[in-house]
C-alpha cells in the first residue's frame, strides 16, 4: 500500500516539476488575471465581464487592445482592466490571449 502512495507521490511531484520547468509565458501572465477571472477563466469578473475562457485570440486581442489604448480615468470597471494591461506589451497580450483561448 505504501508503495502505491510513493509511486503516486513521485508521479505528482514529477508532473509539478515538469510544469515548473517550462511554464509558458502566457500561463505566467495569466496568474495576474486569475484573481478576478478565475483560475479557469470562467468567472465573470465583478459580475461584469463575460467569460473569457475559450474566446478566440482575435476576440481577446480586440478587448485587450481596447483596454490598453483607452484613456479612461473615471471610476468604472473598465478602468480596472485598463490598469491590468497598461504595462503589458502587445507580445504579452498575444501570449496571454493564446493561453486563455485554450482554457476549456
Ligand atoms: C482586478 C480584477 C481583474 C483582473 C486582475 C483582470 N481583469 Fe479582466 N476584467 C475585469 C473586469 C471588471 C472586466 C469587465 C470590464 C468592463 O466591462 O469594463 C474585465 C474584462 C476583461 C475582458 C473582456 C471580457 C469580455 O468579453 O467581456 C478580457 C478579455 C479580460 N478582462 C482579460 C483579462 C486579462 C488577460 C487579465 C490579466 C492580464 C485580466 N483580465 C485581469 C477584471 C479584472
Amino acid at each position: 500500500m505504501k508503495k502505491i502512495y510513493a509511486v503516486l507521490l513521485s508521479l505528482l511531484l514529477g508532473s509539478l516539476l515538469n510544469a515548473a520547468e517550462e511554464p509558458s509565458k502566457g500561463f505566467l501572465l495569466f496568474k495576474q488575471c486569475a484573481g478576478c477571472h478565475g483560475a479557469d477563466g470562467k468567472n465573470k469578473a465583478f459580475g461584469k465581464s463575460g467569460v473569457i475562457a475559450g474566446q478566440s485570440v482575435e476576440e481577446l486581442m480586440e478587448s485587450l487592445t481596447f483596454f490598453k489604448e483607452s484613456d479612461f480615468t473615471t471610476h468604472s470597471s473598465t478602468t480596472v482592466m485598463v490598469k491590468q494591461v497598461k504595462n503589458l506589451s502587445n507580445q504579452d497580450l498575444l501570449e496571454v490571449s493564446h493561453f486563455i483561448s485554450k482554457l476549456k
